[in-house]
């Protein structure tokens, strides 16, 4: 539990359940949704009530476990695929995936055991590595008065602390009230809803924004530092993020603001040469013409283009923060 809001993901074993913030629920009802069937934990994925890089990790982690617990290891690989094809973007879960089959391959006398454990190391080592997050993150931010962060990359998108917000939660817990600037996020809010929502009851100094507004913001001067997280981080330290991530990244260079990234190092692809390489999901029109307006905002028939994510080249990044530390270009990792 931290500022009255329960872990975003969490293990019931008592009753054999993933437990998640319904995310599409805020910022009007904390509601926590209990789930058991594979079916249930798929579609929260593909829904969103569950969302963010590391959280869709741990949750696809904690999910695989008790899938597999429920229908024996004989089901593991086709359990496997189903969380892998939930969605396309975030390497975190493709990682934790990985991890998982790793333990259950190297504990051939207890595989069930191996993945409640690992599930778990998942879940903790998420959280130690977005505090660590927040320490290395503050160092950035000597002077700075104002940040500005796009979608939500705070404790609702992690397990309990968030990576681009962890310097500011960092910051709070030493008496620095950062004036963060939130992009609401079109199409699906998640600033509006879900950084807003946070913020305000961490009790931080937390001003919504249009994402049309982000270039007037830095102009006046409003913000020194520009702070987002990643769903996936290729070798050239290309950063693919929430879309209009990179439109943000290009402003910050003509305004002169820094642009970081904040990502635990289980975003980090190698395999991914650039970012090019990186599966840019696109969801419904839907979420473009209809979501959130009383009615249709948009002529029938007329075609949407949704992509879920764009590219920011490494070369408009300032500096790449992980729990490890630091990092500046160039980037090769
Ligand atoms: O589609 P979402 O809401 O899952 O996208 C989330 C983002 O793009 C976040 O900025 C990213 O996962 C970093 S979260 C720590």
């Amino acid at each position: 539990m931290r500022n009255g809001i329960p872990d975003t993901v969490a293990l019931d074993e008592t009753n054999g359940a993933l437990v998640i913030i319904d995310q599409t629920a805020l910022p009007g009802e904390l509601k926590l949704l209990s789930l058991t069937t594979l079916e249930e934990m798929i579609d929260a994925i593909k829904a969103l009530k569950v969302r963010g890089a590391p959280a869709i990790g741990a949750a696809a982690a904690i999910g695989l476990y008790l899938a597999v617990k429920a229908a024996g290891m004989d089901k593991f690989a086709d359990i496997k695929a189903a969380f892998a094809a939930s969605r396309p973007t975030a390497v975190n879960l493709f990682w934790a995936l990985g991890r998982m089959e790793r333990a259950a391959l190297e504990n051939p006398d207890g595989p069930i055991e191996a993945l409640r454990l690992e599930a778990l190391a998942i879940r903790d080592e998420d959280i130690a590595a977005c505090r660590a997050i927040g320490e290395h993150g503050l160092t950035l931010l000597d002077g700075v008065e104002g940040v500005l962060t796009h979608c939500n990359a705070g404790r609702l998108a992690a397990v309990r602390y968030g990576t681009a917000l962890a310097p500011v939660y960092a910051g709070l817990e030493r008496g620095r009230r950062f004036k963060v600037y939130a992009g609401e996020t079109r199409p699906l809010l998640q600033g509006a809803r879900l950084t807003a929502y946070e913020l305000c009851a961490a009790g931080a100094d937390v001003t919504l924004i249009c994402d049309s507004m982000a270039a007037d913001v830095m102009r006046r001067g409003r913000v020194q530092a520009v702070i987002v997280g990643s769903d996936r981080i290729a070798a050239n330290g290309d950063v693919c993020n929430k879309i209009g991530t990179s439109g943000l990244a290009v402003l910050a260079k003509h305004y002169g603001v820094p642009f970081y990234v904040c990502a635990p190092s289980s975003t980090i692809d190698p395999k991914a040469a650039s970012g090019a390489d990186i599966p840019i999901e696109e969801r419904d029109g839907g979420e473009v013409t209809d979501m959130w307006y009383a009615e249709r905002m948009a002529p029938p028939g007329v075609k949407v283009y949704n992509p879920a994510f764009d590219v920011t080249p490494g070369g408009l990044v300032s500096a790449i923060v992980t729990e490890r530390g630091v990092v500046r270009p160039p980037y090769s990792f």
